[in-house]
């Protein structure tokens, strides 16, 4: 391919996301995934007329996310399953077009004028959350794994729904879980953690890590993904604030995207940190050895470091999510 054919290339890609965002917006994927239909069926079902439905359709089947057969159309099997399983794929289709309003604006938010960003509705922030819990319920097993606890007490800290304080209480039954949130956050966290009937074992609050007046001491605190949301100095303020919270040799449980010391970031590491600037104050992507000089300058000892598997989800591994295990000097 030529220069010229691939910028072409690149520079309409998002008419692909932009139509699979259409297609789920409509509710196409989630009729398909009840049975396969025809053009008329699906035009009848998502209230467009039959020729749009036709084109929208044959997009889909080109774009491999539809199968046809004929005058039929229908999800391929492991998409079905996708579109109707507990965490339904157009929660995390949304979330990715919500996303793709402010990434309109990267001009202005890099030149650090106030831009405009979208504001989070309530439907917004649980697609964003449904889309956490779906790589959640992917890496958290893998993190649980390496870890150990008979028994003590665990903040679970920006726990989102919770799947990560859910894992590990379903696991380690003597462990006591406080997961702190925002408001809207934590709500959501409440409901979700009644349905698992955990609410014995996680105790959720709603607040800000910053100001909340905790009475207890832990012996670990988990922050996942909470890292990356902040700029450098604050990352600081938030591990300093950890340390005061935990007890004397008190765990400190880190997971995040972390570029190792031996690798350049390559696209999907700066396209996420792209994300993750556009869509914070300030957050970016660190490297292992930033996130070591954090730990070091807030009294922690950096005691391991994990890279994830997450071969499944491509993109995501590409990302390198990392585990790191710090202790409380
Ligand atoms: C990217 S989500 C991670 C959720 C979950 N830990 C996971 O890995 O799936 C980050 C969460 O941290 C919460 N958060 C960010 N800053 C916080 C703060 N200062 N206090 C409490 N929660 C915070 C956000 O509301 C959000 O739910």
């Amino acid at each position: 391919m030529s220069a010229e054919e691939r910028i072409f290339e690149l520079i309409k890609r998002y008419w692909e996301s932009a139509s699979i965002f259409a297609a789920n917006e409509l509710g196409l994927f989630q009729v398909m995934a009840q049975k396969e239909m025809n053009a008329e069926q699906a035009s009848e079902a998502i209230g467009i007329d039959v020729e749009s439905a036709r084109i929208v359709l044959d997009t889909m089947v080109s774009l491999e996310i539809l199968q046809r057969s004929g005058p039929s159309y229908r999800l391929g099997p492991s998409l079905q399953k996708l579109f109707t399983s507990g965490t339904p794929i157009s929660f995390v289709i949304s979330h990715f077009q919500h996303g793709w309003q402010n990434w309109g604006k990267i001009p202005e938010i890099l030149r650090g004028k106030q831009a405009d960003r979208e504001v989070m509705t309530d439907k917004d922030l649980y697609n964003y959350m449904l889309k956490m819990d779906y790589i959640a319920k992917l890496v958290a097993p893998r993190v649980v794994n390496f870890l150990n606890f008979t028994q003590g007490k665990l903040l679970d800290v920006g726990g989102g729904i919770g799947r990560y304080s859910i894992l590990l209480a379903q696991k380690f039954k003597n462990l006591k879980i406080t997961l702190i949130d925002r408001s809207r956050v934590a709500e959501i966290a409440m409901k979700i953690i009644a349905q698992e009937g955990l609410q014995k074992h996680i105790d959720v609050v709603s607040g800000d890590i910053l100001d909340f007046q905790f009475e207890d001491k832990y012996d670990a605190a988990l922050l996942a993904n909470v890292l990356h949301l902040y700029p450098p100095k604050k990352v600081e303020v938030i591990l300093k604030r950890l340390r005061s919270l935990l007890k004397n040799s008190g765990q400190l449980i880190i997971v995040d995207y972390l570029l190792p010391s031996n690798k350049k970031p390559n696209l999907d590491f700066l396209l996420f940190s792209l994300h993750i600037m556009i869509h914070t104050q300030g957050g970016r992507c660190y490297s292992i050895g930033e996130c070591y000089k954090f730990l070091k300058n807030c009294g922690f000892s950096f005691d391991l470091v994990k890279r994830i598997d997450t071969s499944r989800l491509g993109p995501i591994d590409q990302r390198f999510p990392t585990l790191i295990i710090a202790t409380r000097e």
